[in-house]
């Protein structure tokens, strides 16, 4: 029984450190790529524009090749972070409406560990609503455009 206490505690040591990294990386990444939107897209229309459409990841991909591709203006590891941004963005809009308007969640102010909990409690209310790494997704989304 020791034994496997021992090791479990060995098995959580072992791997905390890289959860830590994954959730700052997230954290960069989406970050990242919200700037180069806000830089690189608000040239020809305005960002609300891009920001109201809901696709997926791939048509994303597309979009942003229709839009930029080939003028050199990103490089392909920053088109990936745009793309990711918008895709987390289209998540955010297609799933957190329906019982209430975007706006009812657009007024509110959280840190990051309080996005995380409305996330967390607003799943609960319709299980399966996002995966986990899309809860993730979404809670550093909000934090990073309605933080405080
Ligand atoms: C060189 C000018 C230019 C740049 C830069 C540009 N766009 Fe566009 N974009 C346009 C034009 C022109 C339209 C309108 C054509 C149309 O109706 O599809 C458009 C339309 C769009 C639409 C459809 C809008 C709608 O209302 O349905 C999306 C989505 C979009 N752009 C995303 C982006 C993204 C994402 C970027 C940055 C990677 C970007 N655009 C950068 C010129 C540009
Ligand atoms: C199954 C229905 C449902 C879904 C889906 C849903 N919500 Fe809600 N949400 C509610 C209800 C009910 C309330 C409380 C009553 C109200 O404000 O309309 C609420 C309230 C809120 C509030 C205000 C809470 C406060 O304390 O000020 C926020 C923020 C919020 N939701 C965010 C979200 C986000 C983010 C998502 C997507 C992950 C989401 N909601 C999806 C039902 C839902």
């Amino acid at each position: 029984m020791k034994n496997l206490i021992l090791a479990v505690v060995l098995f959580v040591v072992a791997f905390a450190p890289p959860l830590v990294v994954k959730a700052d990386e997230l954290k960069e990444k989406l970050s990242a790529g919200k700037r180069l939107f806000e830089t690189t897209c608000n040239q020809c229309h305005p960002l609300a524009d891009p920001l109201s459409n809901e696709l997926s990841r791939e048509m994303w991909v597309d979009r942003v090749q229709e839009m930029i591709g080939g003028t050199g203006a990103l490089t392909p590891e920053q088109e990936n972070l745009v793309v990711d941004y918008l895709t987390v963005n289209s998540t955010y809009k297609a799933n957190c409406r329906g019982c209430h308007g975007l706006q009812e969640v657009e007024v509110v102010r959280h840190d990051r560990k309080g996005w995380v909990e409305v996330v967390k409690e607003e799943v609960a209310k319709k299980p399966g609503l996002l995966s986990i790494i899309d809860m993730k997704k979404v809670a550093e989304f909000l934090f990073i455009n309605y933080g405080k």
